[in-house]
């Protein structure tokens, strides 16, 4: 009988039905068990994953490294000052020569047309770890982590709060939509998302019932939360946009006043992480010194409230990853969702 997953990649969040994504986060919650409770779970054994990062990371390699050895596979990073990838060859070639090696492939880059050609010239699933476009593999964490928090994901609102244009404001609105959250992005006019990313956010709307908002005024836009989500500033690849998006965005910082215009005391706090709470790192300690502020998208009362879990996003990100590359490459029964 056919695993429906079986042999699928991950590139982004529309490719996939709502009973499809609430498996894996249910899978996710699953496997976090097992782990928890030390049952072992090798569904991958003897399997070899390629790890590509065109761009730094901490928790999307980490969680592809332990989820891999887990599930009894090896994991292969490969970075992209080791291997030849878009300098000396191209993406094709390099797609053909991996998929006759390894099994499954992740990557994480800027175009999300590569993760494309890796998928269609491989043929063995490729698991996007982030690209400029979407971040999809984050989703199933995130939306994990609302469900522990909630019991539950139909009707919940989550409010985004910052670059309404990048990879993790266009997934949170696709995911959402098709799952029946309701996602609301606060940010200025000039960094509404994409027309096409809302058009299809609604689309999926339309048959789950999430009710999507974009609005620039922070008050009504947060009012009633169950969760409030920030991301950085500034992305992997626009470190020159520094100045604009700090004179832009210091409003929709998530902090107490903004928690409190929720008028909700259950409002749980996001982050995909890394986060500018404070100035212990190179970026914060420019900004601080350039522009006066000292945090940026959270303040750091706010990042160390009781109401924060951007620590829990962030295990999530390890059993999620775990669920999507057992679900794909695993051999698993599963019928049907
Ligand atoms: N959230 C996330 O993708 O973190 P990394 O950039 O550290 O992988
Ligand atoms: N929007 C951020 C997400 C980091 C996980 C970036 O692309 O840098």
């Amino acid at each position: 009988m056919q695993n429906i997953f079986q042999g699928r990649s991950l590139l982004a969040e529309k490719d996939f039905t709502k009973d499809e994504l609430m498996y894996l986060i249910d899978f996710a919650i699953h496997l976090k068990e097992l782990k928890k409770k030390g049952v072992p779970h090798r569904y991958l054994e003897g399997k070899n994953i390629a790890l590509l990062f065109e761009k730094a990371s901490t928790r999307t390699r980490a969680a592809f490294t332990v989820a891999a050895t887990d599930l009894g596979a090896h994991p292969e990073y490969l970075g992209k000052d080791d291997i030849q990838i878009g300098n000396k060859e191209s993406v094709e070639d390099t797609a053909k020569v991996l998929g006759r090696m390894f099994d499954g492939i992740e990557y994480r880059g800027f175009k999300q047309g590569n993760a494309e050609v890796l998928a269609e010239h491989s043929g063995v699933p490729v698991w996007n770890g982030l690209t400029d476009e979407w971040h999809p593999t984050q989703m199933i964490a995130d939306y994990m982590t609302l469900k522990e928090n909630f019991g539950k994901l139909e009707g919940l609102t989550l409010v985004y709060t910052g670059d309404g244009r990048n990879n993790v404001a266009n997934s949170l609105l696709v995911t959402g939509a098709i799952l029946g959250v309701n996602v609301t992005i606060v940010t200025p006019e000039s960094l509404f998302p994409d027309e096409t990313v809302v058009n299809m956010a609604e689309g999926f709307a339309e048959t789950s019932g999430a009710v999507i908002k974009i609005t620039d005024n922070v008050k009504d836009g947060v009012r009633n939360a169950d969760a409030l989500y920030a991301d950085v500033w500034v992305s992997m690849g626009e470190e020159d946009k520094f100045e604009e998006r700090v004179k832009l965005l210091q409003p929709y910082q998530v902090n107490t006043e903004m928690l409190a215009a929720t008028e909700n005391d259950k409002t749980i706090l996001l982050h995909c992480l890394p986060a500018f709470h404070d100035t212990k790192t190179d970026y914060g300690k420019m900004v601080e010194s350039k522009f006066g502020i000292s945090e940026m998208e959270i303040t750091d009362e706010a990042f160390r409230s009781s109401q924060a879990r951007q620590f829990d996003q962030a295990e999530n990100r390890m059993h999620s990853i775990k669920a999507i590359m057992a679900a794909t490459l695993g051999q698993l029964f599963i019928p049907r969702v």
